[in-house]
């Protein structure tokens, strides 16, 4: 006769809503090979505490190969009472191996063993997810190493402010990106804590080696507290924290090149692959991609903030309301992979108008340099920028671009401009001037590409 794995002190049903509320089968299921990893590796590590014979562990063993097989194959055949993918999986291994099946969970919990499967499954999206980074990063630095010729303005509140190159700007997106991938190989020892060994909360009383299983399953550290062990979800806290971030920055990129796209810039053009059209107005062309690596940003750090308050509150140990990691955790991870790939698509096929940045530099965009010019020649910057800034306000007045000033009108703003001030009106020389590193002056881009280079290849 059926029966739940908890249900020796029961004698009355699970109301039929209770028992769809508390089943978590249809999106823990993606755990499943993990969940049959760390149960080999339990089956072995009791066989080392004599709980199991060699012969029992061997077949226990074949038996769970058997059931991740049949979750790879697709063929697996949940049942009604399945709480979850740990105990599906064990109801399937006792109906493959028979009573051996009912020793696997000697010792264990499912709260050390959810715990130990979560882990375990966002370590490996962690290595894809430094793949899908890497990726975007990649295409990043090779546009830039190809669109280095490229000037345009850099905008400060969106206001033009200093002739950039597009590489340059190109290159900042991977910096930030660049930080992200470091920051997530960061959390990777916070999260290969093995909790596995910690039983309901109290630990082991079988003295299973812990050491040993955290070897088997490539854990860095073992939970040192079983308490702490089966409730800690600070690295799931953490990766949501880590993604929102990623997302902030994605949304910075999406919004520029938004901008950057509408007619009255027309800086880039979207690839068609990655916009949209509209079913009214005949003439639209959308950046529905951009506009959505903006608007999943809302979305995860949604995630973030709803898992934060889910364990506000909690008291000590497993607590049911932290099977409300996995939904966030998943839906996370499953949206910052189509972003980052998305965003790769977006950045590799976007068409860049080279004249159209040249005709947005305006040559105010050299006031700065105008006030270099004189620095150059001993006078103080905060008196060159006050002159400057007249050379601004009278080529405004003129209704003409401040190198169309005659020289008797640079002469009368300052005693210390001489003929050669014209040179100083291009914009090629303004950014080959921002030599020191970090400018963007073509040799410092350069730099950068050089850096980021290496830092793929780590
Ligand atoms: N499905 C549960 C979760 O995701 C597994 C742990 C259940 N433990 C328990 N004591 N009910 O958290």
């Amino acid at each position: 006769t059926k029966q739940k794995l908890w249900g020796g002190r029961f004698t009355g049903k699970t109301d039929p809503l209770m028992h769809a509320f508390n089943q978590s089968l249809k999106y823990d299921q993606r755990m499943a090979a993990v969940d049959i990893r760390g149960s080999i590796a339990y089956a072995k590590a009791l066989t080392r505490v004599a709980i199991l014979t060699p012969a029992e562990e061997e077949r226990m063993v074949a038996g769970l190969a058997a059931v991740g097989k049949e979750w790879a194959d697709g063929v697996f055949a949940p049942q009604e009472d399945d709480e979850d993918i740990h105990t599906a999986n064990e109801r399937r291994l006792s109906e493959l191996i028979g009573p051996l099946g009912g020793k696997l969970h000697t010792g264990r919990s499912r709260n050390d063993q959810v715990a130990t499967d979560v882990r375990l499954w966002l370590l490996d999206q962690v290595t894809a997810t430094e793949d899908n980074l890497k990726a975007l990063i990649r295409v990043l630095v090779e546009r830039a190493d190809n669109e280095k010729d490229y000037i345009l303005p850099g905008y400060t509140h969106l206001q033009r402010g200093q002739p950039i190159r597009w590489a340059h700007l190109l290159l900042s997106y991977a910096f930030s990106f660049r930080s992200d991938l470091e920051r997530l190989r960061q959390l990777v020892p916070r999260i290969a804590v093995l909790p596995l060994g910690s039983g309901a909360l109290a630990g082991n009383p079988f003295g299973v080696d812990r050491e040993f299983l955290a070897r088997e399953l490539g854990f860095h550290s073992v939970a040192e507290n079983s308490l702490w062990g089966v409730a800690d979800r600070d690295f799931i806290a953490e990766f949501l924290m880590w993604a929102s971030l990623v997302m902030v920055h994605m949304s910075k990129m999406a919004e520029d090149l938004i901008i950057y796209s509408t007619a009255e810039f027309g800086f880039v053009s979207l690839s068609d692959a990655y916009s949209t059209g509209s079913s009214m107005m005949p003439q639209k062309k959308n950046p529905d991609s951009l506009e959505l690596l903006r608007g999943k940003s809302g979305r995860l750090f949604g995630n973030m903030a709803g898992f934060m308050m889910t364990l506000k509150g909690l008291p000590s140990t497993y607590n049911k309301d932290l099977q409300e990691d996995k939904e966030p955790l998943f839906d996370t991870v499953d949206n910052l992979t189509a972003c980052l790939s998305i965003a790769e698509g977006v950045i590799a096929t976007l068409t860049v108008n080279g004249e159209k940045m040249r005709a947005a530099l305006t040559m105010d965009v050299l006031a700065t340099d105008l006030a270099d010019y004189l620095v150059r020649k001993g006078i103080p910057f905060r008196e060159t920028h006050h002159v400057s800034g007249r050379a601004v306000a009278l080529a405004e007045a003129r209704q003409c671009q401040i190198n169309e000033l005659t020289f008797a009108d640079f002469k009368s703003l300052h005693a210390g401009f001489t003929e050669d001030i014209y040179a100083v009106f291009d914009f090629e020389a303004s950014v080959e001037r921002r030599q020191a590193i970090g400018g963007t002056s073509r040799a410092m881009v350069e730099r950068q590409i050089a850096v980021l280079r290496a830092e793929l290849l780590k």
